[in-house]
């Protein structure tokens, strides 16, 4: 494995189309969550310009069946599906697991909601923890068999720079004694992501399956649904005074998630953060971008593994 930082030729404005330019993933079966809209949408729409049978995994299947249409009108490919899965029913995921038959050679956990209000699952779960990356580790371990099986499997879970907000706090994951905040409650499912990513490769390198973790960028997209108008205009103030991030289309939002999904750069590259097509440097305290080094952390990795399984066995 390589131990340098990972920098390849694309930069901030790739777009996913030149990402993926000149790459055959004819034979190879992909899952896109969350492929119906955003960047899952144009994620798996160049996952399928390049030959991949590809399954969106939605939880509204109208809306999957739309994008299908659409993205096989745009690129020809017919081995294009939408199957159901709400990653905050454990039912949902276990069906769609169940359904699964044969090998899976790329999962690009997408799906995501952002600083939504309290809500809950039926387990009394924090809805954005048990969505970001409950939901998404129950799908990957319930897909561990399938991935493996594909010989060479690459699973891309995206993060955010929210991921700096804040670290997993393994105290009070749920909010049952913090009053409950939005953002935070974000941070730290967003920091879980990349922190699966860290203790999964390290879990199943061996199987040849390799994990790592993406800021996709900023793009105007449904993830915004949560925040009011007022909202809405200090991120637009925050964004067009820092010089950290500019906006990005869906198509250049896709292009890091399809660098990591596809990329013969990537061979053998793993637990790994990734920003703007390129191996994010560590963050400097006062900016927006990098990886926090909590994200990263072995011991704290591991920790999540243990309890998200016990969450899985409860
Ligand atoms: N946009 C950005 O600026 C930005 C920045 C950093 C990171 N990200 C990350 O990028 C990912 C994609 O975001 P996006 O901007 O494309 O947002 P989006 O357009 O809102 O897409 C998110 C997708 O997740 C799906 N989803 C939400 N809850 C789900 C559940 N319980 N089960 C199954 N699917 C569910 C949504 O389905 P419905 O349509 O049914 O709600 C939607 O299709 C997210 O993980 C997000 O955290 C985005």
């Amino acid at each position: 494995m390589t131990t340098s930082r990972l920098v390849t030729p694309f930069t901030a404005k790739s777009t996913a189309a030149e990402v993926i330019a000149g790459i055959d993933l004819g034979g190879r079966r992909a899952i896109v969550t969350g492929g119906a809209s955003g960047i899952g949408i144009e994620t798996a729409r160049a996952l399928a310009e390049a030959g991949a049978d590809v399954t969106v995994a939605v939880r509204n299947v109208e809306a999957g069946h739309r994008a299908v249409k659409d993205i096989v009108a745009m690129t020809g490919n017919a081995k294009v599906h939408a199957a159901a899965l709400d990653l905050a029913d454990r039912a949902s995921v276990a069906s769609f697991v169940a359904t699964w038959d044969g090998p899976l050679h790329i999962l690009v956990n997408n799906a995501g909601v952002m600083a939504s209000p309290e809500m809950r699952t039926l387990e009394g779960w924090e809805m954005q923890f048990a969505t970001n990356h409950f939901g998404h580790f129950a799908l990957a371990v319930g897909l561990h068999r399938a991935l493996a099986a594909a010989g060479a499997a690459r699973v891309v879970s995206v993060s955010s720079a929210g991921h700096l907000i804040s670290p997993v706090v393994f105290d009070d994951i749920h909010f049952r004694r913090r009053a409950y905040e939005p953002w935070p409650a974000y941070g730290q499912s967003k920091t879980a992501n990349a922190l699966f990513a860290v203790e999964a490769t390290r879990r199943w390198a061996d199987d040849g399956i390799a994990v790592n973790a993406v800021m996709p960028g900023a793009i105007r997209s449904n993830l915004q649904r949560h925040l009011d108008a007022v909202e809405l205009e200090r991120m637009e103030a925050r964004m067009n005074q820092s010089s950290d991030f500019e906006w990005k289309t869906p198509e250049q939002g896709a292009a890091t998630s399809v660098l990591l999904a596809a990329s013969p750069l990537l061979d053998g590259v793993g637990g790994r953060y990734f920003e703007d097509c390129n191996e994010a440097e560590p963050n400097r305290p006062g900016s927006r971008r990098g990886v926090a080094p909590y994200a990263l952390d072995p011991a704290a990795a591991a920790r999540l593994w243990q309890v998200s399984l016990d969450m899985l066995a409860s």
